[in-house]
């Protein structure tokens, strides 16, 4: 069996993640929910594809009015998945497979079912003080509301208790009192029992909310920080280096505190920003909104890494875009106002681009080519599409299609816990793994090329990066460098083919070989040399070409 800690602390930077939720990606049982029994029997599927991480949505008992962000008990699996005997079952599966397997650890609040709140409310001893209760709803006042579709408050009031208590989220998501050490003990106490039981790390949900202090915005406190370093030091005793990845929906400059001094706080932290323009880049023809906001990305400590993604489990982020920008994002890719949600789009990605392969494609690429590590969100490597119908982000959360039979080959249920999709360019009829096995050219068989490629490249996740100058601004052309290793990704964002030689003068003398493109790009056959001095650009709509200077490994 493979090691699941492996020596090389910075491993995390060459991985792909995967991202998945248990209960729409396979049902072994027949209920109609999918569960970790399920998920054991695609792991070969995803070994396939090539990604290193699962990383699952919350998996604990819950209501399920957030998809399990709501948690009603943090030690152990909802029923509906299947107990810790599946989880640990899951463990060992993937670590035979040299899989890694993460979820998500709620840190900041919980559902109010969680018979902490239920005692909190009550006022029981003990568990008085351990959510943030008020008399006053004014507290606070500077603090943003996140979910603006379905809240206007961060405070509710409880009958039970005759108070407020306050919420970043819904308003049966309680904010856990960070104040209170015995909040602390027992949420670390939680961190121990996963990481005891062979979990390879967390996505620690809402990390800047935990404490509050008057005066302030609320996010980013000195005490967050102060405790993050704690669970930091405490994963480090028991799993060091753990896939430990925060969410931190910012500004990059207000992201960086999060690295802590690189060896104190979060190894990894997602990008946030830079999805958007990627989007926005595509929709534009020209490189610039990503060129703006890697210029005001500070450099990281190098025992950090960025996380990117294209989509996930929640609406495509608008937040850190200005007031022009999500105007433009509404317009091109929400036009009508049912695909929007809060401050963001609910679609999948390959609705978002009208299903057409080269956008789908370019945007991989850079995905693959940005610094960081990148995650694929469950049905994007196949195209699935969305269901709007359904309420809040759950469009984007249907079950998996595997082959075309009615239940999607998901579940044999009559009444999965949500529809498939049945109807439309992207139903399971359609678009689903079956039938793209059987077809070499199909997403599915290119994206497991992508990602084997990206895995040849240490440059790529370990690399220097840089954006380089190009005399055409629908080129986006990004460098990777580490050690000898240097890849060129030539990326044209373009609706119309772009053709000449790019001149990287740096790179003169040194042999550049094609060694992958979109099939929009015909510049020249895989395996043509150059010398990096100048790179023939011979791009179709979208097309994009990886140049390296790696011999292929056969021939090392
Ligand atoms: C995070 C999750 C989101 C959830 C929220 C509240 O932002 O990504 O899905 O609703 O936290 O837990």
């Amino acid at each position: 069996m493979p090691e699941p800690t492996p020596t090389d602390p910075h491993w995390f930077k060459e991985a792909v993640l995967y991202e998945l939720y248990v209960r729409a990606f396979q049902d072994s049982n027949g209920d109609g929910h999918g569960d970790l029994r399920g998920v054991i029997e695609r792991l070969d599927y995803l070994r396939d594809l090539g990604v290193d991480v699962l990383w699952l949505l919350p998996i604990s008992p819950s209501p399920l009015r957030d998809d399990g962000y709501d948690v009603a008990d943090f030690m152990n699996v909802d029923g509906r998945y299947g107990d810790l005997d599946d989880f640990r079952a899951l463990l060992a599966a993937a670590h035979d497979r040299g899989l890694k397997v993460i979820t998500d650890l709620v840190l900041n609040h919980t559902s109010s079912d969680h018979p902490w709140f239920q005692a909190s409310r009550a006022r029981s001893a003990g568990k008085d003080d351990w959510y943030v209760w008020s008399d006053d709803p004014g507290r606070y006042a500077g603090t943003r509301v996140i979910f603006t579709d379905s809240e206007d408050s961060n405070w509710t009031f409880d009958e039970v208790r005759g108070q407020y208590y306050w919420h970043r989220f819904f308003g049966h998501q309680p904010d856990l009192n960070y104040d209170n050490p015995d909040v602390r003990e027992e949420m670390k106490r939680v961190l121990r029992f996963w990481l005891e039981l062979g979990i390879d790390g967390f996505r620690l949900d809402a990390i800047p909310y935990l404490f509050e202090r008057e005066g302030t915005n609320n996010e980013n406190i000195a005490e967050t920080h102060a405790f993050l370093k704690e669970i930091r030091a405490l994963v480090d005793e028991i799993r060091p280096h753990a896939f430990l990845l925060g969410e931190v929906n910012q500004w990059p400059e207000d992201t960086l505190p999060y690295f802590g001094d690189g060896r104190d706080e979060m190894p990894l932290l997602f990008h946030f920003p830079v999805m958007p323009r990627m989007f926005q880049a595509v929709a534009q023809g020209r490189v610039d909104a990503i060129r703006w906001i890697l210029e005001r990305t500070p450099a990281i400590p190098e025992t950090c890494g960025w996380v990117v993604f294209l989509r996930n489990h929640d609406e495509l982020t608008l937040e850190m875009v200005t007031d022009e920008e999500r105007a433009f994002m509404y317009e091109r890719y929400a036009p009508e106002h049912r695909m929007r949600i809060n401050v963001g789009i609910r679609r999948r990605l390959a609705p978002l681009l009208d299903g057409e392969r080269g956008r789908i494609e370019v945007l991989h690429s850079m995905l693959m080519t940005l610094p960081g590590t990148p995650i694929l969100y469950y049905g994007d490597e196949i195209g699935m599409g969305d269901d709007l119908s359904l309420p809040d982000r759950n469009g984007v959360r249907t079950p998996m299609q595997w082959d075309a039979s009615p239940g999607a080959g998901f579940t044999t249920a009559a009444e999965p816990f949500a529809p498939v999709i049945a109807e439309g360019p992207y139903a399971a009829a359609l678009v689903n793994v079956a039938a793209q096995e059987r077809d070499p050219e199909s997403l599915l068989w290119w994206m497991r090329r992508l990602v084997a490629q990206r895995k040849l490249h240490p440059a790529l996740g370990r690399g220097a990066f840089e954006l380089l100058d190009a005399p055409d601004p629908a080129l986006a052309v990004f460098l990777n460098t580490y050690e000898g290793d240097v890849v060129v990704a030539v990326h044209n964002l373009a609706e119309t083919p772009r053709s000449g030689e790019l001149p990287i003068p740096r790179l003169a003398g040194r042999t550049l070989r094609l060694v992958f493109g979109g099939r929009s790009c015909a510049p020249a056959p895989v395996g043509t040399e150059c010398d990096g001095r100048a790179l023939p650009v011979a791009l179709g709509a979208h097309g994009f070409a990886w140049w390296s200077s790696v011999p292929h490994a056969e021939e090392r």
